[in-house]
């Protein structure tokens, strides 16, 4: 009897389990606006973390400069990735594009890429992932706005 009684608790309770795996997938699939696979992601904020943070800051918040403003050169510094700044505004394929070939603001003084170019240090996937990071500094209808974006193209 106490056997029974064992068994069906421990029936009922992977029910229970299986309910509420099934209930938090829903809630997922019903949120297009995430980026991608939480390993994705933890893999792009290394890359971040190597790459990236020493000129765009630790959290994605920039230097704390007025990065609006051109330097004594006449160059724009780097912006902040996060929701203060304007990344989100760029489909998938511009920021692939501007990490792996580097960026300048085409009215800087100077020829050279302020934004360095990554293509032979990253691989291609290693470029999504940190791009996969970056959208996770965004606000909901920054994410939404950059994937109508990306669908654009
Ligand atoms: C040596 C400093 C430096 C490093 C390192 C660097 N960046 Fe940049 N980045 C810049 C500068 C400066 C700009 C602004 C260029 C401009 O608009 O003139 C920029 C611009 C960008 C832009 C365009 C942003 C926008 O809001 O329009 C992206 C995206 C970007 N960087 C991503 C990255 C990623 C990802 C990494 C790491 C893999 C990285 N950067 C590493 C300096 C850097």
């Amino acid at each position: 009897m106490a056997k029974a009684l064992s068994l069906g608790t421990i029936a009922g309770a992977a029910v229970v389990l299986t309910t509420a795996l099934l209930g938090s997938g829903a809630t997922f699939a019903s949120a297009p606006q995430l980026p991608g696979p939480k390993s994705e992601v933890k893999r792009g904020n290394a890359i971040y973390r190597n790459y990236c943070a020493a000129c765009h800051g630790p959290q994605g918040e920039g230097l704390g400069e007025n990065w609006k403003q051109r330097n004594t050169q006449g160059e724009l510094p780097p912006p902040p990735h996060d929701d203060t700044g304007h990344t989100w505004r760029h489909s998938d394929e511009m920021l692939y594009r501007m990490i792996r070939e580097g960026w300048r603001d085409p009215f800087n003084k100077t020829e050279r890429l302020t934004m360095p170019a990554f293509e032979q240090i990253l691989e291609a996937k290693e470029i999504e992932a940190v791009v996969e990071y970056l959208k996770t500094l965004w606000n909901e209808d920054q994410r939404t706005y950059q994937r109508k974006q990306t669908k654009k193209e």
